[in-house]
């Protein structure tokens, strides 16, 4: 895992997206794995004011709502099309999110994980982390060799995301998510993360010890992950003075 520690959220926004546009730099059709939620926001905006080329590239969204329409203002469709798609010149036909509205869950889990097998696998898959120690919407306890699959939301989960919604009551209780072994199988991984609320996450997420509990301590057994983080998300880590050092003196 490499730690990357910046004073602002936007200053840590920039070098994901210094990640992501490598990887699109490097393979015009790469293979994107995209989260949700506000902290993702800056990264998108970052994305889009860089005029990338995104004709032949390919998305896949960590996770959805269960029964909520694509058309609903909070489902996972709306708002990477409002956050992201409409401002690129992406093909609609290259953009996988999971169906919420799908009457066979478990054959459009399985569905989806084989179109991300027959996309060649992810690039680079972007990560968002939950209060709780979330990754996609896996929560604790999750199997850490899990696949998409439908999941059900902890309080924790459904109170951080009632504001979208105009309170807890009108969350979804079920998500459609990938699984840890999903996230897993991607080449290269960015986890980003930003604020006070967040520094409980992601102490356990890359100190503590891998265990379901903290289903994002899987990432520290992936090869190549890069944690991108503000001083607020950062001010648990009993090594902050290490990573930041080594960050600096990264060799030529
Ligand atoms: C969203 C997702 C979640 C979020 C997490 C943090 O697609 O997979 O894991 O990344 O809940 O949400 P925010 O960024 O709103 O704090």
């Amino acid at each position: 895992m490499e730690i990357i520690i910046q004073p602002t959220a936007d200053a840590a926004s920039r070098v994901a997206a210094d990640l992501v546009a490598g990887v699109m730099r490097a393979k015009p059709d790469a293979v994107l794995g995209l989260a949700t939620g506000r902290t993702p926001l800056r990264l998108y905006q970052e994305l889009i004011a860089r005029k990338l080329d995104w004709r032949k590239i390919r998305t896949f969204n960590l996770d959805e709502y269960v029964g909520l329409a694509p058309d609903h203002a909070e489902s996972f469709h709306s708002v990477m099309w409002t956050n992201l798609f409409q401002h690129v010149n992406i093909d609609r036909a290259n953009v996988h999110l999971p169906d919420g509205q799908t009457r066979d869950i478990a054959a459009h889990c399985e569905e989806y994980e084989a179109k991300i097998r027959a996309a060649g696998g992810i690039d680079i898959q972007i990560l968002g982390i939950g209060t709780d120690g979330h990754i996609g919407f896996n929560e604790p306890m999750s199997s850490l060799a899990s696949r998409t699959r439908i999941k059900t939301l902890t309080g924790q989960t459904r109170r951080d995301n009632a504001p979208a919604f105009g309170g807890e009551a009108h969350v979804p209780k079920h998500v459609i998510t990938m699984g840890i072994g999903t996230i897993m199988d991607a080449r290269q991984i960015v986890l980003i993360a930003f604020g006070d609320a967040k520094a409980r996450a992601i102490a356990a997420a890359v100190e503590g010890p891998v265990a379901a509990i903290t289903p994002a301590s899987a990432l520290q057994l992936h090869p190549v992950v890069k944690v991108c983080i503000d001083d607020p998300a950062a001010r648990l880590l009993q090594r902050s003075d290490y990573y930041r050092w080594v960050y600096e003196n990264k060799p030529s």
